[in-house]
């Protein structure tokens, strides 16, 4: 049981690969691999190296891949680009969420995960009001990110990125089977950086994400490995905590 706590953990870590070329992505993953679940390639990596970075680290590492390119365009652009994602066999790709019906429901039964940003975890009240959204909205940013959930869910998507603030309201609302991702992840001691809504590794478990993305806090310390042990316990222990006992 214990094992089987530890292997789960490690399945839930999303370490983010924000590096800019082929040789830093690789020291990570040859460092990382068999530590954690899934290696997240962003937009940096992706630019500077091409779409064939993809199936290299999924190919050495072993681990799931999750191409982060928050897609925000029209929606025929947005499903062609989906459509690469499931050729490239990337597990999780994420959008923003758009505000149409069934939009990705081509992707119901494809490996690769449709996961929509609801609100990025950089954001808080005056970034949103100075973009634009309604006060109401901008006062809760929880109450904008349930709102992008309910559309995403509408739209399709297999599940949401969300802040750990909001997680458990919306695995309520949308069912367990709707992935959560959580950024904006600390340890306590950590700088927050342009991170806001921020929670911890062991806080976003117990409130229900599947997920949790780390990229600071593993690759700004002296021994990321011993960040990566603290953070996979943290899990361990929520999922401790919320996994019922049997029989
Ligand atoms: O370094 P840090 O742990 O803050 O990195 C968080 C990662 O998660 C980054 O790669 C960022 O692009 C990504 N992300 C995020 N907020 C979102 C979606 C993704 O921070 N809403």
């Amino acid at each position: 049981m214990k094992e089987n706590i530890c292997e789960e953990a490690q399945k839930r870590l999303i370490f983010a690969l924000d590096v800019p070329d082929k040789k830093k992505a690789f020291f990570w993953v040859d460092l990382l691999k068999g530590k954690i679940g899934v290696f997240k390639i962003g937009i940096e990596l992706f630019l500077s190296t091409g779409p064939h970075i993809i199936r290299e680290i999924k190919k050495r590492a072993g681990a799931q891949i999750f191409l982060d390119l928050k897609l925000h365009d029209i929606p025929a652009t947005v499903l062609a680009a989906c459509r690469q994602a499931v050729f490239y066999g990337v597990d999780f790709f994420t959008v923003h969420v758009p505000p149409y019906k069934g939009l990705f429901n081509e992707f119901s039964s494809t490996r690769t995960k449709i996961i929509g940003v609801t609100v990025l975890t950089s954001l808080e009240t005056e970034d949103l009001l100075n973009l634009g959204i309604a006060r109401e909205l901008a006062i809760h940013p929880e109450k904008l990110a349930l709102k992008r959930a309910q559309l995403a869910k509408e739209a399709g998507c297999a599940g949401v990125v969300c802040s750990g603030k909001e997680v458990k309201k919306i695995k309520e609302l949308f069912g367990e089977d709707f992935i959560t991702i959580t950024p904006g992840i600390r340890l306590k001691q950590d700088n927050v950086h342009d991170q806001k809504r921020v929670v911890t590794p062991y806080m976003a478990i117990r409130n229900g994400s599947d997920y949790i993305v780390v990229g600071r806090s593993i690759r700004h310390t002296p021994n990321p490995l011993n960040a990566v042990r603290q953070i996979t316990a943290e899990i361990a222990s929520a999922l401790k905590e919320i996994t019922p006992p049997r029989g």
